[in-house]
């Protein structure tokens, strides 16, 4: 008896770190600024086939328009109100989404803005995505409604009532972020707002959260929140299961407040694990892949069933957020491949695909004056939608990674061996790195500028498999190189520093 009280109170507290991924799968991709209407047709034609769990989707809530400078990103990072009408679509495209995802076993997971509304100096009138008034001068919001007394900037102590100082965690928490209007959450009245928003959404159907901005919200106000969520749609999955929480917060381990207050609530963003392992691809500070042997928590990482992990997010790509120029994103494609396929294959953490689109950068610097730029659009500012070309990539300015046959298939690869121990290491003491999953997959890394020509232990049963990055098994074919595994698990494997992709996966379903 005490027994199954404790269980199910573990599980309670567990049930908002569990993404409820369905079918064995375990990534998600985060389709950025994508319209709701082409991440329906991408669940089905795509997502579902290739073994994707889940999407993270931009904020669907109502959003300023922002003409200056034109349409950038981060306006939907400037809440109007909770109306389901924003850039990427009005509310029956949203629900419509949600439920031809869910069909193809896709779950979708909003992006949560809840920490604040939009900026001071934002003028007044009906600028927002759904046409409704509001004036920032006065702090109203009447489409919520939020009025004056709904913001914390009475409790705020810095003259500008933004935050000025990030060692001072009341100021982190009750101040403004960059001029944004600090909601208090505090408040039981705006408990219930950001509550009945979220919830609209669960009953919608979607799985879980991304939730902005959590450094600038005290614990105890999110555990308020998330205590009033709904249970999932059983329309799409098991009576009582929660709402997965991810929330966004950047500790690299320099300020007062840390990721740990907030593991009990949810996932948290392992934001060092991008940032160490740009680097590592990088060689930069005297890295090595080598020194990746317990990358994980021997790496000062935060528990693994804690932690979201990712190569890169949609802040970071653009020098914004954490990491810096370490951080490998698709404009440094080679690198990228590897880094996202390491962090595929090796077991720690749930792991988030970036899909992207491109912006015009001068040259080199990333962190450049168009870090600003919102997605392809049309003249009238509306976003394009995302074009198919003949050979599975996409156009318009669109990259999906998530579509680069590289990561698709390390994708893939994850779900084969999910469940499985990191195993049969082998290192050179460099840059030429190898580990299994059990006797389901089996990786190879050559980062240094020399070849790498090898045999080793893969823990695979014997057989002939096809590589999944040179190419993959079509039908009984292989279109890629063919690594061949002994009856005792050996196998060679051969790769030059100047292949296109200097790495090699196998797995259980590419054996031919
Ligand atoms: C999921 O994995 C478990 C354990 O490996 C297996 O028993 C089950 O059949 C799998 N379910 C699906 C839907 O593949
Ligand atoms: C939502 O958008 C679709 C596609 O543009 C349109 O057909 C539909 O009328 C819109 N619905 C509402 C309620 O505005
Ligand atoms: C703009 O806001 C005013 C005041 O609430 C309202 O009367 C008007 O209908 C709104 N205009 C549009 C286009 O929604
Ligand atoms: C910032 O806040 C910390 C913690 O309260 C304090 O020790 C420090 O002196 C402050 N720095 C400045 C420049 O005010």
């Amino acid at each position: 008896m005490k027994l199954l009280v404790l269980l199910s109170l573990f599980g309670l507290g567990l049930a908002q770190h569990d993404p409820n991924i369905k079918h064995n799968r375990t990534s998600i991709v985060h389709l950025f600024e994508w319209r709701w209407a082409d991440i329906a047709a991408e669940c089905e034609r795509f997502l579902g086939p290739n073994g994707f769990g889940g999407v993270q989707i931009s904020p669907p809530n109502e959003h300023i328009v922002l003409d200056s400078p034109w349409r950038p990103w981060w306006q939907r990072y400037q809440p109007i109100g909770y109306n389901l009408c924003s850039r990427s679509g009005n509310e029956s495209e949203l629900r419509d989404m949600i439920t031809r995802c869910n069909n193809v076993g896709v779950n979708i997971y909003a992006d949560a803005v809840i920490n604040h509304m939009c900026r001071t100096g934002s003028g007044e009138g009906n600028h927002s995505s759904c046409g409704s008034w509001f004036s920032a001068p006065k702090k109203d919001f009447p489409s919520v409604p939020f009025t004056q007394s709904d913001f914390n900037d009475d409790k705020c102590t810095t003259a500008s009532v933004k935050i000025e100082n990030y060692s001072d965690a009341n100021q982190v928490r009750d101040c403004r972020l960059v001029g944004l209007f600090d909601l208090a959450l505090e408040k039981e009245y705006v408990r219930d707002k950001v509550a009945d928003y979220m919830n609209k959404l669960i009953d919608m159907g979607v799985a879980g959260f991304r939730v902005d901005a959590c450094k600038h919200m005290w614990p105890g106000d999110l555990s308020a929140v998330y205590g009033r969520l709904h249970s999932l749609n059983t329309d799409w999955f098991p009576v009582g299961s929660r709402p997965f929480i991810v929330q966004e917060v950047i500790d690299l381990g320099v300020e007062p407040i840390t990721s740990s207050e907030y593991l009990q609530l949810g996932r948290v963003t392992e934001f060092k694990y991008g940032a160490k392992l740009g680097a590592i691809f990088r060689k930069w500070n005297g890295e090595k892949l080598v020194y990746s042997k317990n990358w994980g928590e021997g790496w000062g990482f935060m528990p693994n069933g804690n932690a979201l992990v990712f190569v890169d997010n949609h802040d970071n790509q653009r020098g914004h957020g954490a990491g810096g120029a370490a951080i490998a994103t698709f404009w440094d494609s080679r690198i990228y491949k590897m880094a996202v396929g390491y962090m595929l294959a090796h077991p720690y953490g749930v792991t988030r695909v970036m899909s992207s689109f491109r912006w015009n950068r001068h040259v080199v610097d990333r962190k450049d004056q168009n870090d600003w730029q919102g997605p392809p659009s049309h003249d009238d500012g509306s976003t394009k939608s995302v074009p198919i070309n003949a050979d599975h990539t996409c156009g318009d300015g669109w990259v999906c990674e998530h579509r680069w046959r590289q990561i698709t298939n390390m994708v893939i690869f994850r779900n084969v061996v999910n469940g499985q121990p990191h195993s049969n290491w082998w290192d050179n003491q460099g840059n030429q790195v190898a580990f299994g999953r059990g006797n389901r997959g089996f990786i190879v890394f050559n980062n240094d500028d020399w070849e790498l020509d090898v045999t080793l232990n893969t823990g695979m049963p014997g057989g002939t498999y096809c590589d999944v990055i040179s190419g993959q098994k079509e039908g009984s074919g292989c279109t890629a190189k063919q690594i061949h595994v002994d009856g005792d698990g050996r196998a060679h494997f051969k790769i030059s520093n100047s292949d296109e992709d200097p790495f090699v996966a196998i797995h259980a379903d590419s054996m031919l």
